[in-house]
């Protein structure tokens, strides 16, 4: 529902020259239920600066909005204000797929139009959504014949944060990229960040600041220029100017979620909110679900890739895989290796893949039409080696192939250097360089917006950031984008023991990501051990949400494990509601989830090294019911640290929407539920 707007106009001509230090207030808005509130100024140069209050205390100071141009003078100083506007929005919309069906977006929008009149009058608007639990801003460039052409060096946005903090970051542009060990700092020790990037404030607020709907622009990174100050950084272009953009054009979001605690933030819709409604129409062929795959044997190194002895995507093996899922109700196959290029060095270059020629001992139409008659589908593998020309080239035809085939979805890879990658530069020329660049960031949306066309869904490894497209592009199922179970097949090191109280408050604020859980087998390449429990393995299904989940470990050691299997048979992976019941980032977490599907509720907790009693109120559950809790948990002398992880004890119990369960997690331990009505 969108309220009439209410407009306030200050004449630029009625305002008091300054002098060069004084503040002046041009707009002011607060959040609809006044947590936070937003203020623009400018100063006596017409500099422009904004600063978010939470509950009438600063969060983010004054702080430098503006960009530095390379074809034009900055935008940067000699604004005033034209018109100011706020406006009030509240509406309910569903989600095809996600961690809850229904998703409130309630803000209220302050628009501030500026003028540089000593710039013959150029315009730009500044729009910020303030809700209840974050503040969005993004910039609005109007078609203007003083800048048909805007050419962005530098983006000058900054976020002044008003306390002391902690931050857990990863450093950007650097190798591995987004796969970096999630770091823990004091605010001003950071370098360049990536987002999203959560601070813990001194006083316990906590903050994420990440971007929405990047689309045509340069991802930003977040430079800590001093103290508690960061600075915009826009990934650097290798044809010039970070970003190009003919006529009117804007930014994506600058986004805070902002809440009292770490559960909080997870909480938040906010990055969701801001990207623009489905433009893919009907979906329904868009299916959560889970899958298997050839894929732990590579990682293991009893497998390969290539053609050869040991490769692994032979008919056979993936006939074995297709039973495999069948007989467990899992709806996908993943095959790696499958087709022509793995002999090369393809992670530096893979020029030599192809996406349509598999080798001659995988039969891939047979093993389509083999794997639909026992109603499993395969899932197409595209490693690029992050060759975007040689990939771009073949795309279409990949694409309809596997359509032809009825392969509905596709895992596509980007191995590489971080900053090799090849795409098609502004001049049409093959260019290396970062994909986070405008021009890398628009292959990744080609690529998800060629797939619609063929009704295909992706799920992007070596990813570009997440930054809540799956609203606006469903079939962008998931992705990877952090250090996945794979680190703790290759060891060096492992994952550390709390990675995924890390993950949920950091990286999962962004989306979904493909984090291949479930290796219940615990054991890397070598007889590398994970530093977790069995029954965290468990639990990482409800606390890493992705819509299409793995169960990476292999067929057999499946079988070793008939109990622990069952949770992971059953976990759905789509649900309707979502609750974050408890956490510290990096320490630990709970959250309980409900099946789309079913009345059942799932809870996951999992902790770092320290083991921890953590009470569970069922209040969640429907008041009057009786349910059945299904719990997997760590034994009493469970331990990551030694052959004790496996120590997983299930058993049931009757419970009520009054009780408190004790969750009693191991050290790098964890625990699943599933809560089932009574009849
Ligand atoms: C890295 C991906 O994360 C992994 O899942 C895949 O098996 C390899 N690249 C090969 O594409």
């Amino acid at each position: 529902m969108h309220f009439p707007r209410f407009a306030a106009t200050i004449a630029a001509s009625c305002m008091l020259a300054l002098p060069a230090w004084a503040q002046q207030l041009i707009a002011s808005a607060a959040s609809p239920g006044n947590v936070l509130s937003v203020e623009v100024q400018v100063d006596g140069m017409g500099k422009l600066a904004y600063g978010v209050k939470r509950k009438g205390k600063d969060i983010i100071a004054p702080s430098r909005l503006g960009f530095n141009l390379a074809n034009a003078m900055k935008l940067d100083g000699g604004f005033s204000l034209r018109w100011q506007a706020v406006s009030e929005h509240d509406s309910t919309w569903e989600q095809p797929w996600g961690e809850r069906q229904f998703v409130r977006n309630h803000y209220r929008e302050l628009r501030v139009d500026l003028e540089q009149k000593n710039r013959a009058g150029r315009q730009i608007t500044v729009v910020f959504r303030i809700y209840d639990d974050g503040v969005g801003f993004r910039y609005e460039f109007p078609a203007q014949k003083q800048l048909p052409t805007t050419e962005i060096t530098d983006e000058l946005t900054e976020f002044t944060v008003a306390q002391p903090a902690t931050a857990w970051w990863i450093p950007a542009s650097e190798l591995p990229g987004l796969e970096e060990e999630i770091r823990k700092a004091p605010l001003k020790e950071i370098g360049i960040a990536n987002t999203p990037l959560t601070l813990r404030l001194d006083d316990g607020t906590h903050i994420a600041f990440h971007e929405a709907a990047l689309v045509d622009y340069a991802t930003m990174w977040l430079r800590k220029v001093d103290g508690q100050k960061l600075r915009a950084m826009l990934a650097p272009s290798p044809s010039g100017p970070a970003v190009v953009r003919k006529g009117a054009f804007t930014t994506p979001w600058r986004t805070m979620q902002i809440a009292d605690d770490a559960a909080g933030l997870y909480m938040s819709d906010l990055v969701l909110n801001l990207n623009e409604p489905n433009k893919l129409g009907d979906v329904s062929w868009v299916k959560p679900s889970k899958f298997v795959g050839v894929w732990w044997q590579m990682h293991l190194n009893s497998g390969t890739w290539n053609a050869g002895p040991k490769h692994a995507a032979t008919t056979a093996n993936t006939k074995k895989y297709i039973d495999f899922a069948a007989q467990n109700g899992m709806r996908g196959v993943l095959v790696e290796g499958w087709n022509k290029g793995w002999e090369s060095d393809w992670g530096h270059g893979g020029a030599d893949f192809s996406f349509t020629q598999p080798y001659p001992d995988f039969d891939l139409p047979g093993l389509a039409a083999y794997a639909k008659s026992k109603g499993v589908r395969l899932i197409g593998h595209h490693e690029t080696g992050a060759n975007i020309v040689a990939y771009e080239k073949q795309m279409d035809a990949a694409y309809r192939l596997y359509a032809k085939l009825g392969v509905d979805s596709i895992k596509s890879g980007y191995v590489h250097e971080a900053g090799t990658a090849l795409f098609t530069g502004r001049d049409g020329k093959p260019r290396y360089g970062h994909y986070d660049s405008q021009e890398g960031v628009r292959h990744f949306v080609k690529a998800v917006t060629e797939a619609a066309k063929y009704k295909l869904s992706i799920d992007t490894h070596e990813p570009v950031k997440d930054t809540g497209l799956r609203r606006t592009y469903p079939n962008w199922l998931t992705r990877e984008g952090a250090r996945g179970v794979e680190y703790n097949a290759w060891g060096n090191p492992p994952n550390s023991v709390d990675h995924e109280a890390k993950l949920v408050f950091t990286r999962m604020l962004s989306g979904p990501m493909d984090y291949t859980p479930g290796v219940l087998s615990l054991v890397g390449a070598d007889g590398k051990t994970f530093n977790s429990t069995q029954a965290k393995q468990l639990a990482n299904y409800v606390v890493i949400y992705s819509p299409i989940q793995m169960a990476a470990d292999l067929p057999e050691n499946y079988e070793k494990y008939p109990a622990a299997f069952k949770f992971i048979r059953d976990v759905p992976t789509d649900w309707a509601d979502t609750r974050v019941l408890n956490g510290a980032v990096g320490n630990y977490v709970t959250i309980a989830r409900k099946d789309r599907a079913s009345q059942d509720w799932y809870v996951g907790a999992v902790t770092d090294a320290q083991g921890r009693s953590l009470p569970l109120p069922l209040d969640f559950l429907d008041k009057g019911k009786r349910y059945t809790a299904e719990i997997y948990r760590d034994g009493d002398q469970a331990d990551y640290r030694t052959a004790r992880r496996f120590d997983l004890v299930t058993e049931t119990k009757t419970v009520t929407a009054a009780d408190t369960l004790q969750l009693r997690l191991a050290p790098g331990g964890g625990q699943a539920i599933r809560l089932t009505p009574q009849k």
